[in-house]
């Protein structure tokens, strides 16, 4: 088959490889029909996430047909389209029981943290994923679900990890009637953050980047008000202008590690090697949420960081809720929404490549070139 393989730091090759066989009764092979880039592909891209190795084939977000089932699969057959959630987990320990599908114990004997991710590095279990032909499901009865047949393929790959994520961040935000929201980031996840918001009784919704294409974006899809951070001296004052100068009632941090918007946070972990990339983001919404309020953080971070305002969110009071999303419990609430045309997940698609190209298709996202958002990954196969 053909899958998408890593050969070091902005290295991308597509090569061929053996159709991943069944190793447990409960995996599944499945063939894959779309498959997306996310902005947190873009970390391992530039070798910023810890053992990502050689070889290893990406891709968390994924749609396709289930091609061989293992002897115990129940819920699948073969020629069935599944959409598979990001996370890998077993449905069964302590953890999945309460729901924490993305911190599960038995897909991870490396990490005592992070549960099993698709493609994501050997820290999170070293599973290849979906940026392939083929890709071996761990656990097939527990993750993915068959495609409704109202629903368009290209929003099934939109609900494996990108929507599921903002509307999570939304969530964790506890969101209270007329509140104000601001969301760091418009990249897919934030802007999927920020139209989460108002469903959860948000008030006013902000969203901060530095992409202008990417806050007319926010205008149109998520109704939000925009601030370009290189506009203005100190957003974070700018922040306290906009809300009776209290601040925010609840941060998104849709960012993480790699946050543009201040130099000496770049020396640190670049040049440095003192911490794990730039906690501008998380900082600024530490500062601009007002006192009591609510951090929110699903921007991905690695496990050290050296200059974060711990002390300050301290001080101040601050509830700050974070984790990797846990997919599937976000979807029986967002498949009404889909149903019920509030929500076009597709809308944010801007490039569809073929695998072949998926090289191109690192570089446009990474270097956010050609107003690209969300490129799509089709297979021939
Ligand atoms: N928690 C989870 O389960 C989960 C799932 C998916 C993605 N993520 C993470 O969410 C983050 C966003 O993902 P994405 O796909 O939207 O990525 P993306 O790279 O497309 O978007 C990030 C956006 O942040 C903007 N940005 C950079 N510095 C900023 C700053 N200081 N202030 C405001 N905006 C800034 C960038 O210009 C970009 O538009 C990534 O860190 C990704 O790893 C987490
Ligand atoms: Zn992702
Ligand atoms: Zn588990």
């Amino acid at each position: 088959m053909r899958a998408m393989v890593y050969r070091g730091p902005y290295k991308i090759r597509v090569e061929e490889k053996d159709i991943p066989p069944i190793e447990h009764p409960n995996d599944a092979i499945v063939r894959v029909t779309s498959a997306a880039i996310c902005g947190s592909d873009l970390h391992l891209y530039h070798g910023m996430m810890p053992d990502t190795r050689v070889g290893m084939t990406f891709g968390h977000e994924f749609v396709g047909e289930v091609h061989e089932v293992g002897s115990s699969v129940e819920n699948l057959k073969v020629g069935d389209r599944v959409m598979v959630p990001f996370n890998i987990y077993c449905g069964s320990c302590y953890f999945c029981a309460r729901g924490l599908y993305s911190n599960c114990h038995n897909v991870n004997p490396n990490a005592t943290a992070v549960g099993g991710i698709y493609g994501y590095s050997h820290t999170a279990g070293g599973y290849d994923g979906g940026q392939a032909e083929f890709v071996r499901v761990p656990f097939a009865d527990v993750g993915p679900t068959k495609i409704p047949e109202w629903m368009d393929q290209e929003d099934a790959v939109m609900l494996t990890d990108a929507l599921p994520t903002g509307y999570f961040g939304a969530q964790l935000g506890d969101i209270e009637q007329g509140d104000t929201v601001v969301v760091f980031g418009a990249g897919p996840v934030g802007l999927y953050a920020a139209k989460s918001s108002w469903l959860m009784g948000a008030g006013r919704v902000i969203v901060i980047d530095h992409l202008e294409y990417r806050l007319k974006k926010a205008r149109e899809f998520a109704h939000a008000e925009t601030y370009n951070f290189t506009e203005y001296d100190d957003i974070v004052v700018e922040m306290k202008k906009a809300t009776d100068h209290l601040g925010a009632d609840v941060v998104i941090d849709a960012v993480g590690a790699e946050a543009d918007g201040n130099l000496t946070q770049h020396i640190t972990s670049s040049k440095f090697k003192l911490q794990g990339g730039s906690p501008v983001a998380l900082n600024w919404g530490i500062d601009s949420v007002r006192k009591g309020g609510t951090v929110s953080v699903v921007g991905a971070y690695g496990p050290m960081f050296s200059a974060v305002k711990f002390g300050d969110a301290m001080n101040k009071g601050l509830t700050l809720r974070m984790n990797q999303c846990p997919v599937k419990r976000q979807w029986p609430r967002l498949f009404e929404h889909v149903r019920n045309g509030y929500l076009k997940p597709s809308d944010i698609i801007t490039h569809r490549i073929p695998l072949e190209h998926i090289a191109e298709g690192y570089h446009i996202f990474s270097a956010k070139l050609d107003d690209c958002i969300k490129p799509i990954v089709t297979t021939a196969a």
